[in-house]
């Protein structure tokens, strides 16, 4: 699969004729809502876990130093929690371009703390993808995203907003807090 997935994105037609559609955001989408939106609400999708196996070349890092990002990856039973938003069809040509370095648009089941679901969009990047760096220890991840920065800003930032916003949300990710605690041993 080619690095640049804005244009299989945009063949993705399935909400097209919808006045709106769901998003759900898992990791800089809680953080950094660059976009319009007609409204957001906490929400999980279940059978996927967040996980920083993605590499930024774009954003949080360089071809050169890749940084690291998250992705979700299959695991039954597990849920992750994040940020929906309900946005019009014509916000996807910004978000396909910002995340085009590997992701692919998903239709999920969206779940809101009240109970109630909605079929909607998440953007995930599967280890098929060419910016896709898989497994490592979580001090690992910290000592790679330590070191790296790209137009986006360093990718400590991204961590550390990240887990600022879950926290704000009042969830818990045993992936990213540790990541974060690792961090201490690898800053300058
Ligand atoms: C997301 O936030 O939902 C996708 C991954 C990212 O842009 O960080």
């Amino acid at each position: 699969m080619s690095l640049n997935t804005v244009e299989i994105n945009q063949r993705m037609d399935k909400f097209d004729r919808h006045a709106s559609v769901w998003l759900f955001g898992y990791g800089s989408l809680i953080f950094k809502a660059d976009f319009p939106f007609l409204e957001r609400r906490p929400a999980h999708i279940a059978g996927w876990t967040r996980r920083f196996w993605q590499g930024s070349h774009d954003h949080r890092g360089t071809h050169s130093a890749p940084g690291r990002v998250v992705t979700l990856v299959p695991e039954p039973g597990a849920l992750c929690h994040g940020m929906a938003y309900l946005v019009t069809p014509d916000a996807f040509a910004h978000l396909d371009y910002r995340e085009k370095n590997g992701y692919l648009r998903l239709a999920t089941d969206i779940r809101f703390e009240d109970g109630a679901s909605i079929e909607g969009l998440v953007y995930i990047a599967t280890h098929e993808n060419a910016a896709y760096l898989g497994p490592a220890s979580e001090r690992d991840i910290a000592r790679q995203i330590a070191a790296a920065s790209g137009p986006s800003g360093p990718n400590v930032d991204y961590l550390l907003e990240l887990a600022g916003a879950l926290r704000e949300l009042g969830k818990f990710d045993p992936h990213v807090f540790e990541i974060e605690r690792h961090l201490a041993a690898f800053k300058p």
